[in-house]
This record gives C-alpha cells, structure tokens and sequence, in this order.
C-alpha cells in the first residue's frame, strides 16, 4: 500500500522508553542518573517498562481510536485533534490527552501541539489497510466485565465471562447482534494475516468440498474459494453469525459454491463430505466439548475424507506468540485452553482419528487427520 504523504517517522524506539535493561538486575548497577535530555537506563528504564506492561489504559485508548476511525481521519496527512475530533464526534480535549498516551506508544505521532499525524504502526488502523487492524480490536464492555473477574478465574481456573454474565459466552453473544457484529469484525480482522499464512501453507486444491464447522461470517472460507476455483464449502455456524456470510461470500464472488448452515455444530455436521476444517474452533471448548465435537466429526466423515485442524499451537519458552495472550482470553471468556502439538493429537486420537501431518506456520499449525483403522 503506498504510504502516505502525512506519514512522519516513529520516535527512535518506536516511542518507547529507551531500552528496558533486558533483565539487568537492578541491584548489578543501582539506580542511573538519567542524562541530561531524558534518556531513561538502569532501574528508571525498568520501572517504565514495568510499568508499560502493567497498563491498561493504553489498550483502551486505542479501542476508542479504532473505534472512531481515527486513523482513517489522517490519510491526509498532520491534522489538529480539535479538526479530528469534530470529524469523528468525539471531545476534542479528551481525544487529545488520549492520542498522547497512543503517541507514546508510537501509534499517532504529535509533530506539533495539539497535532497528529500517522506513524507506521497507525498505518495499520487505517480501514483501507489490507492487513488493517482496524476493527481488530473493538469495544466490547461485556469483554472487560468478564476480565474483571480474572482473579476469582486464576483461583479456580474457571471462566469468568459465565460467572459475569449468567450465560455462555456464546449464548450471550447470540441476545446481542449489536456486540455480535462488533466480535465478527474482529475475528475477521484478526484473521487476515493468518488467511495469508494459511494459504501457502497447504495443499487446499485438493480438498474438494470443505465443511467449515464453527466458520464465522465465512472469510477463510470464502478467501480459500477464491483462490482455488475448484473448491467448493458448506458453512455452519450459529444463527447470528451464518447470517452475515451471505455478504462476506458475495463480496469474494463464491456465493454460488458455499452452502451456508445456520445450526449448532454439535448436532447438525453434513455426513459424507471430502474435508472438514475446524479453524480456532477447539480452542473455545474443555478437552470434554472438544472430545465430544471431534468424535461427531469422525462419525460424519466418509472413510477417505480429511480432517484439517486448524490452531495456535505455542511456542516453549519466553517467545513471543499472540496465541499465548489469545489463550487467557480464551481461559476467561469460555475456559477452554490452547493445546500443545501433543496434547491436540492427543484429543484427536482419543475421538478416534489419526493425524498424518502437522504443519507448522507463521500463525496457526495445520493439522491433518483420518479417520483411525
Ligand atoms: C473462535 S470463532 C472461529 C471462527 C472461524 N473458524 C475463524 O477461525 O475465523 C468460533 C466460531 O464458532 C462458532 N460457534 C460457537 N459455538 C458453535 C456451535 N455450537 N455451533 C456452531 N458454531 C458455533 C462461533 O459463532 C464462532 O463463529
């Protein structure tokens, strides 16, 4: 994507603090002055970046940023927040002090007083990024309310999103369109660079018709169709969310080779299909669910059709990997967890099917099974 006039480049260290001492110990070298100018080292840098990590607010201010577009509001170039604000409907004073806490982090820049402009980290809130992050990240108050109960989650390893709201994650979600809108747009977002990674990553013109189980509004689906003109795909998922896929398949032009099921994927699996693909699906279910989803599938597949599981499966050690924080995520809204490579064939062995491969990518791991002998 070109990038834009008003870009200006990020602060060095992306507009961090200096370098965070990378476990120095603090006693090593006592407390630093810090030098003339600002620069923070020694115990100072540390205590910033704890403090850094320890920080809510920043995540939430860029939820409103998202949420106001108003990354989209500077493709232009450098704009006063008072301009900005009155383009997005938001309080100028407030925008302001919020855009500073984000130029700090180095998404939005502020080259003047009371001015911003995009940095390369901004560039992927813009709504016209292929990769765009926009919507990845909405404001879901329900979300925060289930978060809220992350203590009484730590104690006894159970979901707090039930014990917040008085149902299912998924139940709740189906009593509310509105936050079921703003949830899909955030899987599909989220789910753009995985889609990349993903399709390099396996032999899908070979998968004739692929059932997608708990789909979504269709995107992987519809993007695997686009590309591989032979595929077609059955699609099923929960009422309200099936219900957006026509548009989603509409506008990848493969509405005519995806049959669309709005019904609940423990009883209603289409028998007899070539692949069946459960992308992030396992991840929102204890291995008790999970088992019990798995062996439906196994009893709908023919004896030479394909089972691709699709999901995170993370890194040893202190790596960084999305699906280590996706996997608290996980732990608070449903209580289910993120499976090693071990423990995924493991479930698939015990629901009767075999895994012939595992693919590792960038994003997800592709798992491929059959039906045990
Ligand atoms: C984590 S999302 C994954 C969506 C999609 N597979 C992807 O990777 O983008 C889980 C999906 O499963 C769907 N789902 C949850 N419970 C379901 C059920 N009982 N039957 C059908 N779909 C279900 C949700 O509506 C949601 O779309």
């Amino acid at each position: 994507m070109a990038e834009p006039g008003g870009e200006r480049p990020v602060p060095a260290g992306g507009g961090r603090p200096a370098a965070a001492g990378g476990g120095r110990p603090a006693a090593a070298g006592g407390e630093r002055p810090v030098p003339p100018g600002g620069e923070r080292s020694g115990v100072v840098a540390d205590i910033e970046r704890v403090q850094e990590i320890a920080d809510y607010i920043a995540p939430l201010a860029l939820r409103i940023a998202c949420t106001y577009r108003v990354a989209d509001c500077l493709i232009g170039g450098p704009r006063p927040v008072a301009e900005i604000a009155a383009e997005v409907g938001l309080h100028a004073e407030t925008l302001r002090r919020l855009l500073r806490v984000l130029a700090m982090r180095g998404v939005f820049t502020e080259p003047a007083p009371g001015v911003f402009a995009l940095t390369p980290l901004a560039q992927l809130l813009r709504g016209d990024h292929p990769l765009s992050l926009r919507d990845a990240y909405p404001m879901v108050a329900a979300d925060l309310h289930a978060w809220a109960g992350l203590e009484e989650t730590a104690r006894t390893g159970t979901a707090a999103f039930p014990r917040e709201h008085g149902e299912s994650y998924y139940a709740y979600l189906a009593g509310q369109p509105a936050v079921s809108r703003r949830v899909d747009a955030s899987v599909e977002a989220q789910n753009r660079l995985v889609v990349r990674t993903l399709i390099r990553a396996y032999d899908w013109a070979s998968c004739g018709t692929i059932v997608d189980l708990g789909g979504g509004t269709g995107l992987f689906l519809a993007a695997l169709l686009a590309r591989f003109s032979r595929l077609r795909g059955i699609l099923v998922d929960l009422p309200h969310v099936a219900a957006a896929a026509p548009r989603v398949l509409a506008a990848r032009g493969v509405s005519d080779r995806v049959v669309v099921v709005a019904g609940d994927y423990f009883a209603t699996i289409p028998p007899g299909e070539d692949t069946y693909l459960l992308k992030t699906v396992l991840h929102d279910w204890t291995d008790e669910h999970a088992g019990r989803l798995l062996r439906a599938v196994a009893m709908a597949m023919r004896p030479d059709s394909r089972l691709l599981v699709l999901e995170a499966i993370l890194p040893d050690g202190d790596a960084y990997h999305v699906g280590k924080l996706l996997d608290l995520h996980s732990l608070v809204l449903t209580g289910a967890p993120d499976r090693s490579r071990e423990q995924l064939i493991e479930l698939l062995h015990q629901a009767g099917l075999e895994t012939v491969s595992v693919t590792q990518t960038a994003t997800l791991a592709v798992l491929a099974a059959r039906r045990a002998v």
